[in-house]
């Protein structure tokens, strides 16, 4: 086991992606809440640690916590097709500090990710909710291979509308 937890471990020179620690929780909690409006009880963040840590990954710079990608694992109704049962990945929040976006950080936090929902928890397909008004992150997701699937109006606190986007990870050519 030690083995094959290492090789989900991705170097690059500016940037360390990991499996996170329940010594991450804190600093991950602190990226959620100066970064975005959605925000959840500490219990929540261990708990899909405890769960579906292995596809709760950080980034780490310099041996500090810079981004984080958490996750869950859902049977239900296909995103793509309503007749259909399957294991869906929900990627329940992913954020990256404002002075380290726009070096990859986010889309190898989601490789990761996706990898362990595909490989570790068998997933079919993976979903998410995204702001309409959220360009990097949609930006970014389109560039994953995830496709725009619904709208779900007034899906957030203050009234914006949400895009649910979904990838099938059965379709999606491996590397
Ligand atoms: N404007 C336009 N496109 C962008 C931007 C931007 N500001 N930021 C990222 N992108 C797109 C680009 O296509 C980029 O590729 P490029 O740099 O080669 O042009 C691509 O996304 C990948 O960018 P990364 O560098 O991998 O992403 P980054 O590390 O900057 O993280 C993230 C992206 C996580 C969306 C970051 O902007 C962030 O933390 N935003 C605030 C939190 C947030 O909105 N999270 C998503 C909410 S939805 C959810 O959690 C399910
Ligand atoms: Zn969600």
């Amino acid at each position: 086991m030690e083995q094959q937890a290492e090789t989900r471990v991705v170097h690059s020179p500016e940037y360390i992606i990991r499996r996170a620690e329940k010594q991450d929780i804190p600093a991950v909690i602190r990226i959620n809440r100066l970064t975005l409006p959605e925000n959840y009880p500490e219990w929540f963040f261990y708990e899909h640690l405890e769960k579906w840590g292995e596809a709760f990954y950080v980034a780490v710079v310099g041996g500090e916590v810079v981004g984080y990608v958490m996750s869950r694992v859902e049977h239900g109704i296909s995103v793509f097709n309503s007749f259909k049962l399957v294991r869906k990945g929900h990627i329940v929040s992913i954020a990256v500090l404002p002075e380290h976006r726009r070096k990859g950080i986010g889309t190898a936090l989601m490789k990761a990710a996706l990898k362990s929902l595909s490989e570790i928890y068998g997933c079919d397909e993976v979903y998410l909710e995204v702001r309409v008004s959220n360009t990097p992150a949609i930006r970014m997701y389109e560039k994953l291979g995830f496709k725009k699937v619904k709208i779900v109006p007034m899906y957030y606190l203050d009234g914006e509308d949400a895009y649910i986007m979904a990838v099938n990870l059965r379709e999606k050519a491996q590397d």
